[in-house]
């Protein structure tokens, strides 16, 4: 993971890669740190351990002034968390340098740059690619030159950024395997992990491709590609807005961000529903073409949203007959795959960056699939652009790590995904579809059921008290609420530290049972469809060993709250589309545990959100 940020400009460049850091602190967040060539043309450097505010503190003290430098936020890979790990990364005081990824061939390159003289300072992997740097510059006294032939060293994962004392005027940067974007400002340019870093001064941007290196001037960028040929890349208008930056009157972006899906779901529908039918170009025109010879679906995700692939399964195994497949990338990347024929890959990620889900898109590439669909929430992402079908969720930009409101959107795109796959299945596709009918105008009275939800609020917070002073926690959900029931644990377990574990509530008396006493919370989601009876008898199973049961239910559920189980009451809402309405109490009552106990909501410890290592 890590953020970086680098900027060349007429201007101080130091509160620009400050605010790029702070924006970028999603990425990771142990320790931070930026470097500037002063305007006596000295490198100069400020980092601290732990998260920007530090490095923040420390330059109040003592300013860095410049017109070129480059910036980083830590998530720790290679050595621990502490201020001489922090990048960037020196070498001999004339070169600094951050990188996000991870380099596999660094312990050969530090034993041949020690044999060489190199001095080491850190246990990190990225100090090799410095002193290469450094080493190779020797030789041509051109940095773009340097890193191109140092590049050509390094095996493993990189998007970095490099100055040197001598070029004062220079940013010269590159990717492989991790992200990184230009932004093209009026005379100034820059760099960085994620657009967002820099909507504080441009909105335009060109995104990397994979093995490009550029050099950046105040006035130029001039890009070579993979094979060394000068090429030259779109300059694209972002238009997304900036508005992810403030919490406004919330107190987490993750609770804003909780709060925005009535709005964000309303989003992702809008323009795809017709009367009666989603749109046929709601996945885009090659889409229709595409999905009437799709057999079958493969779901490849990480986290969060592989919970959301595994609900799509329910879905479209129901509803569009296909049969489908769902996997954590991280597996499916590493083991002998039979390809189904005319099966369709699809991938699900919030960031479009997340290393595993974009190894295991590129392995499928050849893989003799029928085509690649990314439904993500990051537009401009490798991801996005290396699919052949995408579709967007209008999630905005998601701040909080425990991601909220871009998993309701996935859900919701999914639900066209599989709207649209039974379409272009019926036997004739341009007749009036009941089914599809219903759940269009069900689709339409989602927002609303989620504000309606969202009114329980006060409810779930009071509920939260029983929760923070305990250890373990044990979800239950059956069918496609098996994997909210997922999904909340690992919301309660990300933000509160509460260990958490789901269990499709059949699978209670095959184990997880004898783990029931009073000093387990046992958490249900019970709508109302074809199992909930079922679920049922499951809770009594609780109830009989002294377990104490909180369950979110439907009010035709014939639920109510008795001694040892405590029920909230959700809206009506079709079965079909409950897993996006159950999701919302959960992700509210891990918030408040979380808020009871003090923890960092938006930061939790030892995590990023955007995971673009392995
Ligand atoms: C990290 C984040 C999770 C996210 C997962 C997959 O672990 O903390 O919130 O679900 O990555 O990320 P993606 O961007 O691919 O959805």
């Amino acid at each position: 993971m890590c953020g970086i940020v680098g900027a060349v400009a007429e201007r101080n460049v130091s509160a620009i890669l400050l605010e790029g850091l702070k924006r970028l602190e999603y990425r990771g967040y142990d320790s931070a740190g930026l470097a500037i060539i002063n305007t006596g043309q000295q490198l100069e450097r400020c980092r601290a351990q732990g998260k920007v505010a530090e490095v923040e503190r420390k330059l109040l003290e003592k300013p860095l002034l410049g017109h070129l430098g480059v910036a980083h936020t830590r998530w720790a890979t290679h050595g621990k968390p502490s201020e001489s790990n922090a990048h960037p990364h020196l070498s001999s005081d004339e070169i600094a340098l951050v990188h996000n990824g991870i380099i596999e061939n660094h312990e050969a390159l530090k034993n041949q740059l020690q044999a060489a003289g190199y001095l080491f300072t850190s246990e990190t992997d990225t100090e090799v690619i410095a002193h290469l740097v450094h080493q190779t510059y020797q030789q041509t006294q051109d940095l773009t030159e340097a890193v191109k032939k140092t590049l050509a060293q390094l095996e493993g994962a990189y998007a970095l950024a490099v100055i040197h004392q001598q070029h004062p005027n220079e940013l010269v940067c590159a990717r492989k395997g991790s992200p990184l974007v230009i932004g093209v400002g009026l005379g100034e340019t820059f760099c960085a992990s994620d657009p967002l870093a820099l909507l504080q001064v441009t909105d335009r941007f060109i995104y990397l491709e994979e093995g490009d290196l550029a050099t950046l001037t105040l006035n130029e960028q001039r890009i070579v590609n993979q094979q060394g040929e000068q090429i030259k890349r779109p300059i694209l208008q972002w238009e997304h807005g900036n508005q992810a930056a403030e919490k406004g009157e919330y107190r987490h972006f993750m609770l804003k961000e909780t709060y925005e899906q009535p709005s964000v779901i309303a989003a992702t529908l809008e323009g795809r529903l017709a009367d009666n039918r989603v749109l046929p170009h709601a996945l885009g025109a090659a889409a229709m073409e595409l999905l009437p010879k799709v057999k079958q679906i493969q779901i490849i995700a990480c986290g969060t949203s592989y919970h959301a692939g595994m609900v799509a399964r329910y879905w479209i195994e129901r509803l569009a007959g296909l049969p489908c497949q769902v996997e954590v990338a991280s597996e499916y990347r590493y083991r002998k795959v039979v390809v189904a024929e005319n099966c369709l890959f699809v991938t699900l990620s919030q960031s479009g960056e997340t290393a595993d889900t974009l190894a295991a898109l590129r392995f499928a590439k050849n893989a003799g699939y029928l085509g690649s669909l990314a439904i993500c929430n990051a537009p401009g992402s490798s991801l996005v652009r290396e699919s052949d079908l995408s579709l967007i969720t209008q999630a905005g930009p998601e701040i909080g790590v425990a991601s909220t409101k871009a998993f309701t959107t996935q859900l919701t795109a999914l639900l066209l995904l599989t709207l649209s796959l039974r379409r272009a299945h019926l036997p004739d596709p341009q007749a009036k579809d009941v089914v599809e009918a219903e759940l269009v105008e069900a689709l339409r009275s989602l927002p609303r059921i989620a504000e309606a939800t969202l009114k329980l609020d006060t409810q779930i917070e009071v509920m939260a008290q029983d929760f923070a002073e305990k250890n373990h926690a044990l979800f239950l959900g059956r069918g496609s609420h098996y994997p909210i029931a997922m999904e909340g644990a690992l919301k309660l377990k990300e933000i509160s530290y509460i260990h958490a574990e789901a269990y499709p509530a059949g699978e209670l008396k095959h184990g997880p049972l004898a783990l029931v006493d009073d000093t387990m919370p046992v958490i249900a989601v019970a709508p109302k469809d074809d199992l909930v009876d079922k679920l049922k008898s499951n809770l009594q199973e609780v109830r009989a060993r002294g377990g104490e049961l909180f369950v979110f239910a439907d009010p035709d559920s014939f639920l109510e709250p008795e001694d040892g189980m405590k029920v909230i009451h959700l809206p009506a809402i079709h079965d079909v589309l409950a897993p996006i309405i159950y999701t919302l109490p959960l992700q509210l009552l891990a918030y408040h545990v979380a808020v009871l106990k003090g923890t960092d909501v938006d930061q939790p410890r030892n995590l990023a959100k955007s995971v673009t290592v392995e």
